[in-house]
């Protein structure tokens, strides 16, 4: 039996398709989910989960609707100021990960605040990835690496996976051990892809403003009960 996931990412889907069941907006389907988001951290924290790492908005979102987006980014304010109180009394760390140069200001100030008030905290680490893509992460990661190489302050030779990691936003992110997507979908969506190379994926038919603690339970149940091999044999692992 695995132990208790380190790391958790979750990528939460089906905001849309839960408002159109009820006959609402999708702006209802997201306040939804935003509530559903902290049910979720304080289910991990309760869990002694170390790091939950949530898919926010991806660096494709931006190609929805400007009204959605809007209300998305006022969504994210709203969230970070009235959850302040409930990260600091569960001795959260709030961090982020994505290009946070393309944020509008108030998020980016928001985010900042909560981020430089919880930096001491020293339980769950929670990583919003916001205006995140694996793909522009990596890239971004190759670009300044070749910098350096042409600038001779790191040798060819010398790259290895190590330095790779220590370009990726996520850089103090541990591999993740499962990843959770929400709504039926089974896809990856440009989501951590170095961090999921060993993952356990978790697909789940509930949509993400019907998650609750008693799925993210199942999910980490159903987690304990894999046998992970990273690439090793059964029978090497019991020896
Ligand atoms: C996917 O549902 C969800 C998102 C694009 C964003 C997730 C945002 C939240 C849960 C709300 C706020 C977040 C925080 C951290 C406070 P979808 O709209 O793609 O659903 P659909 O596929 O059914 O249309």
């Amino acid at each position: 039996m695995n132990r208790l996931p380190k790391h958790i990412a979750i990528i939460m889907d089906g905001n849309g398709r839960w408002a159109n069941l009820q006959g609402k907006s999708r702006v209802k389907g997201h306040q939804q989910g935003a509530q559903k988001v902290r049910d979720v951290v304080e289910e991990a924290t309760r869990q002694g989960i170390e790091y939950l790492t949530l898919y926010a908005f991806s660096s494709d979102n931006w190609s929805r609707p400007k009204d959605e987006v809007n209300i998305l980014m006022k969504l994210l304010v709203t969230s970070l100021k009235k959850e302040f109180n409930r990260l600091i009394n569960n001795n959260i760390r709030l961090q982020s990960i994505g290009d946070m140069s393309g944020l509008p200001t108030p998020v980016k100030q928001e985010l900042k605040y909560v981020i430089k008030k919880t930096k001491n905290n020293t339980g769950m680490v929670l990583t919003l990835a916001l205006n995140y893509g694996a793909k522009e992460e990596l890239t971004q990661a190759i670009k300044a690496i070749a910098f350096k190489v042409k600038n001779s302050i790191i040798s060819p030779e010398k790259v290895d996976q190590s330095t790779i990691i220590e370009h990726l936003y996520s850089q103090n992110l541990p591999a993740v051990d499962l990843l959770i997507r929400t709504s039926g979908e089974e896809r990856i969506s440009n989501f951590l892809l170095w961090h999921i190379a060993y993952a356990e994926l978790y697909f789940t038919d509930t949509l993400w403003p019907d998650f609750n603690k008693e799925d993210l339970q199942k999910a980490i149940v159903d987690y304990a009960k894999r046998e992970r091999r990273f690439g090793k044999t059964s029978q090497q692992l019991t020896n």
